[in-house]
């Protein structure tokens, strides 16, 4: 890092502010993961986005403001399904793919006619929101395929060389990615599992259809197979026990829901969530994989959850962290 760029993490919104008014990128925090935001209606500035992170184009950016009145100047229509769902869920952990008018550029969108709104659920970056005259595209800020960030910190140890500012919002919330939803015909598709469960959707919106899609298909968002990864290789296991025995000549670290095991090649043991909380869990989720890739081991065995609520989505993010599933191990 040059001396010049030196990275800053503050609570200053103004400075955010004169620093993407200028084009320039900022970390700003959610409830989710951290974002790495440009002005949305500034394509060079949004092409710093995919460059920074390293960012295939054909993958598309999520993009922020902070209320379905702004919402409204970028689309051509709010579906009835959509305002009833925006009206319920904003500001929170739901992305809603509408279609987009001209104003937005095509890069934002990698070219699709839908673009992907999102009214956060964080008081630093509402009131920057509130404060700008342009939405912010802001993807999760990490490089391409690793964990996304949960802390202000995870942003500067990875980031931290490429841009000057990031706003600091403590801890995200919820820990885990928003919920993608789309409309085909009269159904409610959802394109990426997250902070909203699908219980807490259908009680609002009736029966809701999960999109299956092929792992390397551009036009299927928050989907491509391997993603929010540890470089240290993951196994995501559903028999914890019979998996730690097998590698029993390996050093390890296991993830488990709320188990504390005691083995010889257990170098270190993390708990998502002692009293079996999903939503705690969620909220552990990427800190708990960023400390055990900063372990010198052979590899960490990452249990499955009960596939309900959150843990449908964070099944999700560790089926997409492994290199392999190993269903019978
Ligand atoms: O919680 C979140 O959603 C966080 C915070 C920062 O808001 N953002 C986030 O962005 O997770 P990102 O870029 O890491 O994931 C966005 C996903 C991508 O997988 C992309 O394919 C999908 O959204 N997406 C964006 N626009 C789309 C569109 N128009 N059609 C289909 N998929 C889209
Ligand atoms: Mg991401």
């Amino acid at each position: 890092m040059s001396e010049k760029n030196k990275c800053e993490i503050g609570k200053d919104i103004s400075k955010a502010k004169e620093l993407l008014d200028k084009g320039k990128l900022v970390g700003i925090p959610t409830e989710t993961v951290y974002g790495l935001a440009a002005n949305a209606l500034d394509e060079k500035a949004v092409l710093k986005i995919f460059k920074t992170k390293n960012r295939p184009k054909f993958d598309p950016l999520i993009v922020h403001t902070n209320s379905i009145e702004k919402v409204k100047k970028y689309v051509k229509e709010i579906p009835k399904q959509a305002e009833i769902l925006a009206n319920k869920f904003w500001p929170g952990p739901l992305t809603i793919l509408l279609r987009k008018n001209e104003i937005i550029p095509n890069i934002v969108t990698s070219g699709l006619d839908t673009i992907a709104f999102r009214i956060p659920n964080h008081p630093l970056t509402l009131s920057l929101l509130e404060k700008l005259d342009y939405p912010l595209a802001a993807p999760s800020a990490n490089p391409f395929g690793y964990i996304s960030p949960t802390k202000s910190q995870h942003v500067y140890e990875q980031l931290g060389d490429k841009i000057q500012y990031i706003l600091d919002g403590g801890e995200s919330k919820i820990g885990i990615e928003s919920t993608i939803i789309g409309f085909e015909n009269n159904d409610v598709i959802i394109y990426r599992l997250g902070g909203i469960s699908i219980e807490e959707l259908e009680k609002v919106i009736g029966k809701v259809k999960i999109k299956k899609v092929n792992g390397v298909n551009p036009k299927s968002p928050g989907m491509l197979d391997s993603h929010y990864a540890p470089k240290t290789p993951l196994y995501f296991v559903s028999n914890l026990e019979f998996s730690i025995e097998k590698f029993k000549e390996k050093r390890i670290a296991i993830i488990t829901f709320n188990k504390k095991l005691e083995k010889t090649n257990i170098v270190k043991n993390y708990i998502l969530s002692s009293n079996k909380d999903l939503t705690e869990a969620a909220h552990n989720l990427f800190s708990i994989m960023r400390a055990a890739d900063k372990l010198d081991i052979d590899f960490i065995l990452a249990e499955k959850l009960p596939d309900i609520k959150l843990g449908k989505a964070i099944n999700d993010r560790l089926k997409r962290a492994s290199i392999l599933i190993i269903n019978e191990l």
